[in-house]
Protein backbone atom coordinates (compact mmCIF):
# COMPACT_ATOMS: atom_id res chain seq x y z
CA UNK A 1 0.00 0.00 0.00
CA UNK A 2 1.52 3.31 -0.82
CA UNK A 3 0.88 6.97 0.21
CA UNK A 4 -2.10 7.28 -3.02
CA UNK A 5 -5.52 5.84 -2.79
CA UNK A 6 -6.08 3.34 -5.35
CA UNK A 7 -8.40 5.61 -7.21
CA UNK A 8 -5.61 8.89 -7.93
CA UNK A 9 -2.22 6.40 -8.22
CA UNK A 10 -4.10 4.52 -11.41
CA UNK A 11 -5.03 8.14 -12.77
CA UNK A 12 -1.93 9.14 -12.77
CA UNK A 13 -1.19 6.51 -14.62
CA UNK A 14 -3.98 7.22 -17.35
CA UNK A 15 -3.63 10.82 -17.26
CA UNK A 16 0.40 10.92 -18.07
CA UNK A 17 0.14 11.54 -21.64
CA UNK A 18 0.75 15.37 -21.95
CA UNK A 19 2.80 14.76 -18.46
CA UNK A 20 5.16 12.51 -20.39
CA UNK A 21 5.32 14.63 -23.66
CA UNK A 22 6.85 17.30 -21.18
CA UNK A 23 9.12 15.61 -19.70
CA UNK A 24 10.52 14.57 -22.81
CA UNK A 25 10.44 18.16 -24.01
CA UNK A 26 12.69 19.07 -21.33
CA UNK A 27 15.07 16.34 -21.66
CA UNK A 28 15.38 17.44 -26.01
CA UNK A 29 15.17 21.03 -24.86
CA UNK A 30 18.40 20.11 -22.66
CA UNK A 31 20.33 17.78 -25.07
CA UNK A 32 19.90 19.85 -28.66
CA UNK A 33 18.74 23.11 -27.60
CA UNK A 34 15.32 24.97 -27.01
CA UNK A 35 15.38 26.45 -30.81
CA UNK A 36 16.09 22.57 -32.28
CA UNK A 37 12.45 21.35 -30.50
CA UNK A 38 8.98 21.96 -31.61
CA UNK A 39 6.95 21.49 -29.00
CA UNK A 40 3.15 20.68 -29.70
CA UNK A 41 1.64 18.76 -26.71
CA UNK A 42 0.84 21.76 -24.95
CA UNK A 43 -2.56 23.56 -24.76
CA UNK A 44 -0.68 26.84 -22.95
CA UNK A 45 -1.69 30.26 -24.81
CA UNK A 46 1.23 31.70 -25.35
CA UNK A 47 -0.18 35.18 -26.88
CA UNK A 48 0.07 38.21 -24.19
CA UNK A 49 -3.29 39.64 -22.78
CA UNK A 50 -4.16 42.60 -24.45
CA UNK A 51 -2.69 45.90 -23.10
CA UNK A 52 -5.88 47.50 -21.33
CA UNK A 53 -5.88 43.99 -19.11
CA UNK A 54 -2.23 45.23 -17.87
CA UNK A 55 -3.58 48.72 -17.26
CA UNK A 56 -7.03 47.70 -15.76
CA UNK A 57 -4.60 45.60 -13.33
CA UNK A 58 -2.24 48.67 -12.90
CA UNK A 59 -4.61 50.79 -11.52
CA UNK A 60 -6.22 48.34 -9.30
CA UNK A 61 -2.87 47.70 -8.03
CA UNK A 62 -1.95 51.11 -6.95
CA UNK A 63 -5.56 52.41 -6.11
CA UNK A 64 -7.53 49.51 -4.82
CA UNK A 65 -11.00 50.34 -3.74
CA UNK A 66 -11.09 49.77 -0.08
CA UNK A 67 -10.93 46.16 0.95
CA UNK A 68 -10.42 44.73 -2.53
CA UNK A 69 -8.13 41.89 -0.87
CA UNK A 70 -10.37 40.77 1.81
CA UNK A 71 -12.39 37.67 1.72
CA UNK A 72 -15.84 38.37 -0.40
CA UNK A 73 -18.99 36.84 -1.26
CA UNK A 74 -18.09 33.49 -2.13
CA UNK A 75 -19.53 33.47 -6.11
CA UNK A 76 -17.71 36.94 -6.32
CA UNK A 77 -18.46 41.18 -6.46
CA UNK A 78 -21.66 41.98 -7.24
CA UNK A 79 -20.95 44.63 -9.47
CA UNK A 80 -18.63 42.20 -11.53
CA UNK A 81 -21.29 39.32 -11.43
CA UNK A 82 -23.70 41.92 -12.56
CA UNK A 83 -21.26 43.17 -15.56
CA UNK A 84 -20.20 39.79 -16.49
CA UNK A 85 -24.38 38.27 -16.14
CA UNK A 86 -25.22 41.53 -18.51
CA UNK A 87 -22.13 40.80 -20.93
CA UNK A 88 -22.97 37.12 -21.43
CA UNK A 89 -26.57 37.69 -21.53
CA UNK A 90 -26.30 39.97 -24.58
CA UNK A 91 -24.35 37.70 -26.49
CA UNK A 92 -26.54 34.77 -25.92
CA UNK A 93 -29.33 36.37 -26.36
CA UNK A 94 -30.75 35.85 -22.27
CA UNK A 95 -31.60 38.25 -19.63
CA UNK A 96 -29.02 36.86 -16.50
CA UNK A 97 -29.67 37.83 -13.41
CA UNK A 98 -27.20 38.70 -11.52
CA UNK A 99 -27.35 35.96 -8.42
CA UNK A 100 -26.97 33.68 -11.29
CA UNK A 101 -23.21 34.31 -12.24
CA UNK A 102 -20.71 32.71 -9.71
CA UNK A 103 -17.15 34.00 -10.04
CA UNK A 104 -14.87 30.75 -10.46
CA UNK A 105 -11.52 29.50 -10.38
CA UNK A 106 -11.21 29.18 -14.17
CA UNK A 107 -13.41 26.91 -16.08
CA UNK A 108 -11.67 23.82 -14.31
CA UNK A 109 -13.14 25.20 -11.05
CA UNK A 110 -16.29 26.07 -12.56
CA UNK A 111 -17.22 22.35 -14.03
CA UNK A 112 -15.66 20.50 -10.52
CA UNK A 113 -18.18 22.94 -8.63
CA UNK A 114 -21.36 21.81 -10.61
CA UNK A 115 -20.25 18.59 -11.01
CA UNK A 116 -20.14 18.30 -7.36
CA UNK A 117 -22.78 19.77 -5.94
CA UNK A 118 -25.36 18.21 -8.56
CA UNK A 119 -24.48 14.52 -8.63
CA UNK A 120 -25.17 11.46 -6.80
CA UNK A 121 -22.82 8.42 -6.71
CA UNK A 122 -22.76 6.57 -9.84
CA UNK A 123 -24.82 8.70 -11.63
CA UNK A 124 -23.68 9.68 -15.02
CA UNK A 125 -21.88 12.68 -17.30
CA UNK A 126 -22.21 11.63 -20.96
CA UNK A 127 -18.86 12.85 -22.97
CA UNK A 128 -18.15 13.20 -26.56
CA UNK A 129 -15.18 11.38 -27.68
CA UNK A 130 -12.74 12.84 -28.58
CA UNK A 131 -12.38 14.23 -24.60
CA UNK A 132 -10.78 16.77 -23.00
CA UNK A 133 -8.84 14.25 -21.02
CA UNK A 134 -9.33 16.27 -17.49
CA UNK A 135 -13.07 15.75 -17.92
CA UNK A 136 -12.96 12.17 -16.78
CA UNK A 137 -11.60 13.19 -13.80
CA UNK A 138 -13.65 16.07 -12.96
CA UNK A 139 -16.73 13.44 -12.89
CA UNK A 140 -13.95 11.07 -10.73
CA UNK A 141 -13.90 13.67 -8.22
CA UNK A 142 -17.71 14.30 -7.91
CA UNK A 143 -18.18 10.45 -7.48
CA UNK A 144 -20.00 10.17 -11.00
CA UNK A 145 -19.80 7.81 -13.92
CA UNK A 146 -18.18 8.90 -16.99
CA UNK A 147 -20.26 7.54 -20.72
CA UNK A 148 -18.53 7.89 -23.81
CA UNK A 149 -20.53 8.49 -27.14
CA UNK A 150 -18.30 8.97 -30.30
CA UNK A 151 -18.97 11.74 -32.54
CA UNK A 152 -19.54 11.86 -36.50
CA UNK A 153 -15.93 11.42 -38.51
CA UNK A 154 -16.45 15.37 -38.55
CA UNK A 155 -16.46 15.33 -34.98
CA UNK A 156 -19.88 16.81 -35.24
CA UNK A 157 -22.65 15.40 -32.54
CA UNK A 158 -23.85 12.07 -33.35
CA UNK A 159 -27.33 12.93 -31.58
CA UNK A 160 -28.51 8.99 -32.55
CA UNK A 161 -26.20 7.63 -30.62
CA UNK A 162 -26.30 10.33 -27.82
CA UNK A 163 -29.91 9.37 -27.53
CA UNK A 164 -29.06 5.66 -27.03
CA UNK A 165 -26.21 6.58 -24.44
CA UNK A 166 -29.25 8.25 -22.41
CA UNK A 167 -30.77 6.57 -19.09
CA UNK A 168 -32.42 6.70 -16.27
CA UNK A 169 -28.51 7.46 -14.46
CA UNK A 170 -28.05 10.34 -16.54
CA UNK A 171 -27.45 13.82 -14.67
CA UNK A 172 -25.64 15.72 -17.35
CA UNK A 173 -24.50 16.03 -20.83
CA UNK A 174 -20.90 18.08 -21.20
CA UNK A 175 -20.64 19.96 -24.45
CA UNK A 176 -17.33 21.57 -25.42
CA UNK A 177 -17.41 24.13 -28.15
CA UNK A 178 -14.95 25.26 -29.81
CA UNK A 179 -13.41 22.16 -29.17
CA UNK A 180 -10.08 20.68 -27.73
CA UNK A 181 -8.91 18.82 -28.72
CA UNK A 182 -10.40 19.24 -32.58
CA UNK A 183 -10.85 22.73 -32.77
CA UNK A 184 -14.91 22.05 -34.08
CA UNK A 185 -17.54 24.96 -33.31
CA UNK A 186 -21.12 22.78 -33.04
CA UNK A 187 -22.77 23.89 -35.89
CA UNK A 188 -26.81 25.74 -35.08
CA UNK A 189 -28.55 22.93 -36.25
CA UNK A 190 -26.63 20.43 -33.93
CA UNK A 191 -27.52 22.45 -30.90
CA UNK A 192 -31.00 22.65 -31.79
CA UNK A 193 -30.92 18.83 -32.21
CA UNK A 194 -29.78 18.63 -28.78
CA UNK A 195 -32.11 20.99 -27.29
CA UNK A 196 -34.66 19.13 -28.62
CA UNK A 197 -33.51 15.98 -28.04
CA UNK A 198 -32.57 16.74 -24.58
CA UNK A 199 -35.83 18.14 -23.65
CA UNK A 200 -37.59 15.22 -24.98
CA UNK A 201 -35.27 12.86 -22.92
CA UNK A 202 -35.68 14.61 -19.81
CA UNK A 203 -39.57 14.13 -19.88
CA UNK A 204 -38.87 10.37 -20.71
CA UNK A 205 -37.15 9.95 -17.61
CA UNK A 206 -38.40 12.46 -15.49
CA UNK A 207 -35.68 14.40 -14.12
CA UNK A 208 -33.89 17.62 -16.20
CA UNK A 209 -30.75 16.39 -17.91
CA UNK A 210 -28.14 19.17 -17.13
CA UNK A 211 -26.40 20.70 -20.19
CA UNK A 212 -23.12 21.96 -19.47
CA UNK A 213 -21.61 24.11 -22.17
CA UNK A 214 -17.97 24.39 -21.70
CA UNK A 215 -16.62 27.50 -23.88
CA UNK A 216 -13.42 28.64 -22.54
CA UNK A 217 -12.58 29.10 -26.44
CA UNK A 218 -15.21 30.60 -27.00
CA UNK A 219 -13.86 34.56 -28.55
CA UNK A 220 -11.14 32.46 -30.68
CA UNK A 221 -13.06 31.29 -33.90
CA UNK A 222 -11.98 32.30 -37.50
CA UNK A 223 -13.53 32.71 -40.88
CA UNK A 224 -16.74 34.73 -39.33
CA UNK A 225 -18.00 31.51 -37.58
CA UNK A 226 -19.38 32.30 -34.14
CA UNK A 227 -20.39 29.97 -31.73
CA UNK A 228 -24.29 29.19 -31.63
CA UNK A 229 -26.23 30.26 -28.32
CA UNK A 230 -27.65 27.50 -26.34
CA UNK A 231 -28.92 29.32 -23.65
CA UNK A 232 -32.45 30.37 -25.78
CA UNK A 233 -33.33 26.73 -26.41
CA UNK A 234 -32.80 24.67 -23.31
CA UNK A 235 -33.44 26.18 -19.42
CA UNK A 236 -31.55 23.51 -17.65
CA UNK A 237 -28.29 24.67 -18.81
CA UNK A 238 -24.87 25.87 -17.46
CA UNK A 239 -22.52 27.93 -19.55
CA UNK A 240 -19.51 27.81 -18.11
CA UNK A 241 -16.60 29.93 -19.41
CA UNK A 242 -13.03 31.35 -18.81
CA UNK A 243 -10.56 34.28 -19.73
CA UNK A 244 -7.79 31.47 -19.80
CA UNK A 245 -7.78 31.97 -23.54
CA UNK A 246 -9.44 34.69 -24.84
CA UNK A 247 -7.30 36.80 -22.78
CA UNK A 248 -4.37 34.81 -22.23
CA UNK A 249 -5.06 34.80 -18.35
CA UNK A 250 -4.68 30.82 -17.91
CA UNK A 251 -1.97 31.42 -15.02
CA UNK A 252 -4.41 33.67 -12.96
CA UNK A 253 -7.50 31.36 -12.66
CA UNK A 254 -10.38 33.11 -13.54
CA UNK A 255 -13.37 32.18 -15.12
CA UNK A 256 -17.68 31.83 -14.37
CA UNK A 257 -20.82 29.76 -14.58
CA UNK A 258 -23.93 31.32 -15.38
CA UNK A 259 -27.38 29.30 -14.43
CA UNK A 260 -29.95 29.59 -16.88
CA UNK A 261 -32.94 32.43 -16.14
CA UNK A 262 -35.02 29.79 -16.19
CA UNK A 263 -33.10 26.75 -14.99
CA UNK A 264 -35.21 24.20 -13.06
CA UNK A 265 -34.60 24.78 -8.93
CA UNK A 266 -32.14 27.42 -9.73
CA UNK A 267 -32.27 28.92 -6.14
CA UNK A 268 -31.12 25.52 -4.55
CA UNK A 269 -28.68 24.94 -7.25
CA UNK A 270 -26.97 28.29 -6.90
CA UNK A 271 -27.25 27.60 -2.82
CA UNK A 272 -25.10 24.22 -3.41
CA UNK A 273 -23.03 25.96 -6.26
CA UNK A 274 -21.80 28.06 -3.60
CA UNK A 275 -21.16 25.87 -0.90
CA UNK A 276 -19.17 23.65 -3.07
CA UNK A 277 -17.17 26.54 -4.46
CA UNK A 278 -16.68 27.97 -0.49
CA UNK A 279 -15.17 24.24 0.77
CA UNK A 280 -13.86 22.76 -2.16
CA UNK A 281 -11.08 24.86 -1.02
CA UNK A 282 -11.90 27.82 -3.75
CA UNK A 283 -13.43 30.53 -1.32
CA UNK A 284 -13.62 32.76 -4.12
CA UNK A 285 -12.07 33.65 -7.62
CA UNK A 286 -9.26 35.68 -7.18
CA UNK A 287 -10.24 39.40 -6.42
CA UNK A 288 -8.29 41.93 -8.39
CA UNK A 289 -8.13 39.87 -11.51
CA UNK A 290 -12.15 39.70 -11.09
CA UNK A 291 -11.80 43.46 -11.28
CA UNK A 292 -9.38 43.79 -14.31
CA UNK A 293 -11.74 41.12 -16.30
CA UNK A 294 -14.77 43.30 -15.52
CA UNK A 295 -13.09 46.37 -17.33
CA UNK A 296 -12.12 44.32 -20.21
CA UNK A 297 -15.07 42.60 -21.14
CA UNK A 298 -15.05 41.83 -24.97
CA UNK A 299 -11.52 42.41 -25.30
CA UNK A 300 -9.13 39.42 -26.47
CA UNK A 301 -5.95 38.09 -27.10
CA UNK A 302 -4.70 38.75 -30.93
CA UNK A 303 -7.10 35.83 -32.23
CA UNK A 304 -5.33 36.54 -36.15
CA UNK A 305 -2.45 34.96 -34.65
CA UNK A 306 -3.96 31.99 -33.43
CA UNK A 307 -5.57 32.07 -37.51
CA UNK A 308 -3.17 32.98 -39.08
CA UNK A 309 -0.77 29.63 -37.26
CA UNK A 310 -3.88 27.96 -38.37
CA UNK A 311 -3.59 28.85 -42.11
CA UNK A 312 -0.15 27.59 -42.01
CA UNK A 313 0.38 24.72 -40.68
CA UNK A 314 -3.28 22.98 -41.96
CA UNK A 315 -2.57 23.16 -45.44
CA UNK A 316 0.84 22.09 -44.80
CA UNK A 317 -0.54 18.71 -42.94
CA UNK A 318 -2.73 18.58 -45.80
CA UNK A 319 -0.07 18.96 -48.90
CA UNK A 320 2.26 16.09 -46.82
CA UNK A 321 -1.00 13.77 -46.95
CA UNK A 322 -2.30 13.89 -43.78
CA UNK A 323 -6.31 13.95 -43.69
CA UNK A 324 -7.10 16.34 -40.86
CA UNK A 325 -10.48 18.65 -40.37
CA UNK A 326 -10.23 22.48 -41.26
CA UNK A 327 -10.61 23.49 -37.32
CA UNK A 328 -13.40 26.52 -36.99
CA UNK A 329 -11.59 28.02 -33.61
CA UNK A 330 -9.59 26.70 -30.42
CA UNK A 331 -5.72 25.98 -31.17
CA UNK A 332 -5.83 22.87 -32.03
CA UNK A 333 -5.50 19.85 -35.03
CA UNK A 334 -6.49 16.84 -34.90
CA UNK A 335 -5.14 14.96 -38.10
CA UNK A 336 -5.32 11.01 -38.58
CA UNK A 337 -2.50 9.16 -38.15
CA UNK A 338 -0.88 7.84 -41.46
CA UNK A 339 -0.31 4.29 -38.90
CA UNK A 340 -3.11 3.39 -37.21
CA UNK A 341 -0.71 3.31 -34.22
CA UNK A 342 -1.34 6.82 -33.14
CA UNK A 343 1.54 6.19 -30.25
CA UNK A 344 4.03 5.02 -32.67
CA UNK A 345 3.50 7.64 -34.64
CA UNK A 346 4.41 10.16 -32.06
CA UNK A 347 7.29 8.26 -31.00
CA UNK A 348 8.54 8.68 -34.99
CA UNK A 349 7.71 12.35 -34.74
CA UNK A 350 9.54 12.68 -31.34
CA UNK A 351 12.56 11.37 -32.83
CA UNK A 352 12.45 13.86 -35.13
CA UNK A 353 12.14 16.49 -31.47
CA UNK A 354 8.68 16.77 -32.91
CA UNK A 355 5.99 16.45 -29.60
CA UNK A 356 2.49 15.97 -30.44
CA UNK A 357 -0.33 14.40 -27.74
CA UNK A 358 -1.41 10.72 -29.26
CA UNK A 359 -5.03 10.42 -29.65
CA UNK A 360 -5.35 7.81 -27.39
CA UNK A 361 -4.75 10.08 -24.74
CA UNK A 362 -8.44 11.28 -25.84
CA UNK A 363 -10.19 8.63 -25.86
CA UNK A 364 -9.81 8.57 -30.12
CA UNK A 365 -6.72 6.28 -30.76
CA UNK A 366 -5.28 6.86 -34.62
CA UNK A 367 -4.98 10.47 -34.40
CA UNK A 368 -2.52 13.30 -32.60
CA UNK A 369 -3.47 15.71 -31.34
CA UNK A 370 -1.06 19.39 -32.07
CA UNK A 371 -1.53 22.71 -30.34
CA UNK A 372 -0.38 25.61 -32.11
CA UNK A 373 -0.53 28.05 -29.53
CA UNK A 374 2.83 28.54 -30.40
CA UNK A 375 5.57 31.13 -32.04
CA UNK A 376 4.79 30.73 -35.85
CA UNK A 377 8.43 30.17 -36.85
CA UNK A 378 8.03 26.75 -34.55
CA UNK A 379 5.00 25.58 -36.79
CA UNK A 380 7.41 26.85 -40.15
CA UNK A 381 10.58 24.95 -39.05
CA UNK A 382 9.25 21.99 -37.86
CA UNK A 383 7.67 21.46 -41.23
CA UNK A 384 10.38 19.62 -42.56
CA UNK A 385 10.68 17.56 -39.86
CA UNK A 386 7.22 15.97 -40.53
CA UNK A 387 7.83 15.68 -44.11
CA UNK A 388 11.27 13.75 -43.29
CA UNK A 389 8.72 11.31 -41.12
CA UNK A 390 6.28 10.89 -43.77
CA UNK A 391 8.56 10.23 -46.25
CA UNK A 392 9.90 6.93 -43.82
CA UNK A 393 6.70 5.89 -43.50
CA UNK A 394 6.06 6.18 -47.22
CA UNK A 395 9.53 4.27 -47.64
CA UNK A 396 8.26 1.75 -44.98
C1 LIG B 1 -12.05 22.08 -23.05
C2 LIG B 1 -11.44 22.71 -21.84
N1 LIG B 1 -12.20 22.92 -20.77
C3 LIG B 1 -11.70 23.48 -19.67
C4 LIG B 1 -10.38 23.84 -19.59
C5 LIG B 1 -9.88 24.48 -18.33
O1 LIG B 1 -9.70 25.83 -18.58
P1 LIG B 1 -9.47 26.90 -17.41
O2 LIG B 1 -8.06 27.34 -17.50
O3 LIG B 1 -10.44 27.96 -17.70
O4 LIG B 1 -9.77 26.21 -16.13
C6 LIG B 1 -9.53 23.64 -20.68
C7 LIG B 1 -8.11 23.96 -20.61
O5 LIG B 1 -7.29 23.60 -21.40
C8 LIG B 1 -10.08 23.05 -21.85
O6 LIG B 1 -9.33 22.84 -22.93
Amino acid sequence: MGILNQEVESSLESASWIRRMFEEGNRLRQQFGADQVYDFSLGNPHLEPPPEFAQALADLALHPPLGLHRYMPNPGFTDVREAIGDWYGKREGVLVPTEHVVMTCGAAGAINVALRAMLEPGDEVILFVPIFAEYRFYVMHARGTCRMVETTDEFDLDLDRLESAIGPRTRAVLINSPNNPTGRVYPEQTILGLCELLERKSKEIGRAIVLITDEPYRMLTYDGVSVPAVMPHYAATLGISSFSKDLGLAGERIGYLIVHPDFPEAGDLLRGLIFCLRTMGFVNAPAIIQKSVAQVLGASVDVDAYRQNRDLFYPALLSMGLSVCKPDGAFFLFPKTPIADDVAFVKLLQAERVLSVPGTGFGRPGYIRLSYAVDRDVIERSLPQFKKVMRTIAGA
